[in-house]
């Protein structure tokens, strides 16, 4: 019963949003309750605070939060606290007027005072300035505020959706973050999980956006086969569903209608540190194009945390040194024929493979 209660819910989720490729999508259990939590949680006027890795959809859970309350047709404000520079927050938030500052050249108002009594979504709440962070505290224990460089107090009815990618217990303890302001803002605390905990669900997106941004670009979805299948499930997406996005949208400008194997799809992703994908990346990394080579190899350098030039070189000559010896079935002249180098370096490289 609570099973199928949570179904309708995620599936009523989507409907009115599903072709714009913002409505929040994902069948795994995480999902589903993660959706019965925004559910419960939209009509409340208290703060709510999201948690989660980046880009695994903090700012599509205060979008959806908003959508699903029945302010939804009030303003919605977004801020991100990291993309600005901290002495334009204040003024951001709760405005100036004429001559409070150099370039103060009218009054304006705030994300508070435009939100008025819709939503103001506060992203990266981390980043806060610590002097922000009381006067925060201030707007939502009793909705006043001021604008920069004027006495008056005004009064707040936004509700505050914060956001977060940092452990804010861990900044409140650090110091770095007000105790007293962190409670006040999870009243309603909801975790997002990362991409990786959410079982198949990466196998739901990549159909989605497959379909949507094939759509987009007017061209035909490109298709996994079985290996490049078996490869995005093992993937883990460090950078979550916005990683998962960005990847196809790339294979969808690369390979429109193409049908991408494990190769076509391994220098796509991020993931050269895991062992697997070490495997399938040094034995196939070989464009013809020099030019491609080093890009590639500047990407190879940049992500992998303990490279080894030798290791690489080692594991590619064994690679095909064991290929040739396969297709000759052991016939060493052969292989050497094959591998372009005489029989006797041949087998002091199968011997030891580490000389020159
Ligand atoms: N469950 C989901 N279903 C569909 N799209 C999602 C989902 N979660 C995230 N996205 C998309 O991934 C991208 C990153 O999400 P966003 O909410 O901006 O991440 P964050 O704020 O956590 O960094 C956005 O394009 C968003 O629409
Ligand atoms: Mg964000």
């Amino acid at each position: 019963m609570l099973h199928h209660a949570l179904q309708f819910r995620a599936a009523e989720i989507s409907i009115g949003s599903a072709s714009d490729g913002t409505a929040m999508l994902g069948k795994s259990l995480a999902m589903q309750k993660l959706h019965n939590q925004i559910s419960q949680y939209a009509n409340s006027p208290f703060p709510a605070l999201i948690e989660g890795e980046s880009g695994s959809g903090n700012e599509i859970v205060a979008r959806t939060l908003y959508r699903l309350s029945s302010s939804n047709t009030k303003p919605f404000l977004a801020l991100n606290c990291a993309a600005i520079s901290p002495t334009l927050v204040e003024p951001t938030l709760f405005g100036y007027v004429k001559g409070a500052f150099t370039g103060a050249v009218t009054n304006k108002a705030g994300y508070f005072e435009d939100a008025a009594d819709g939503t103001l979504f506060l992203d990266e709440i981390g980043e806060l300035p610590l002097d922000l962070q009381a006067k925060l505290l201030r707007v939502l224990e009793n909705g006043e505020y001021q604008r920069v460089g004027e006495a008056q107090q005004r009064l707040s009815r936004a509700r505050v959706i914060a956001a977060t990618n940092r452990d804010l217990r861990q900044e409140v303890k650090k110091g770095s973050f007000r105790a007293d302001l962190y409670h006040r803002l999870s009243v309603f605390t909801i975790n997002v999980p990362p991409l990786r905990e959410l079982d198949d669900d990466k196998m739901v997106l990549l159909e989605r956006f497959r379909k949507l941004y094939a759509d987009q670009a007017h061209a035909a979805p490109f298709t996994f086969d079985e290996g490049a299948a078996r490869l995005w499930r093992e993937y883990r997406f460090p950078g979550n569903v916005r990683e998962l996005r960005n990847i196809v949208i790339r294979l969808t400008t690369k390979y429109a209608g193409q049908r991408l194997s494990a190769l076509d799809l391994d220098p796509e992703l991020d993931s050269h540190s895991t062992p697997q994908a070490t495997q399938v990346a040094t034995e196939f990394l070989i464009p013809s194009d020099p030019d491609e080579l080093i890009e590639q190899a500047q990407k190879h350098l940049q992500r992998e945390r303990s490279f080894s030039l030798d290791g690489l070189l080692k594991t590619w000559e064994q690679g095909y040194i064991e290929a040739a010896m396969k297709l000759t079935r052991g016939n060493v002249s052969q292989a050497a024929k094959l591998l372009g180098i005489n029989r006797t370096t041949l087998y002091s490289r199968m011997e030891s493979p580490q000389k020159q």
